[in-house]
């Protein structure tokens, strides 16, 4: 956090349950910005809810995890799995997904969300403007 940001309380933490999100809209000294508040492995991302693509609501899509292709010694298909150690989020408007731990999109790295430093104490959850 820099000398000219603050702090803004988001939540409980239990609002943010492993594996959850939380949207929430706040005020920062240049207007309202709305976030997507996740938790993974134990700990808090936040990200601005607009899409890199055209700017949709990325943050409210559906919560998936990675999808992978298991291949063979010759690269022969052996079928699709979950990647239970990865969660995306999938932007509703035309399926960009997002990494939540990264805010990038996996196919696409210079693709990703706008971060925000986000913290926990207390029970509470706040987030860096
Ligand atoms: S605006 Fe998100 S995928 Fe197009």
């Amino acid at each position: 956090m820099t000398t000219t940001e603050r702090l803004v309380d988001v939540g409980a933490s239990q609002d943010v349950p492993e594996r959850g999100r939380l949207v929430v809209e706040i005020t920062t000294g240049t207007g309202a910005v709305t976030l997507g508040v996740f938790r993974f492995g134990g700990r808090l991302y936040a990200w601005e809810n607009r899409c890199a693509h055209q700017g949709g609501p990325a943050c409210q899509g559906r919560i998936v995890h990675r999808v992978t292709e298991r291949l063979d010694d010759e690269q022969r298909s052996l079928g699709l799995r979950f990647d239970e150690d990865t969660m995306h989020v999938v932007c509703p408007w035309h399926g960009f997904e997002y990494d939540v731990v990264t805010g990038r999109h996996p196919g696409r790295p210079d693709l990703a969300l706008r971060a925000f430093e986000v913290s926990e104490e207390g029970g509470r959850i706040r987030v860096a403007v």
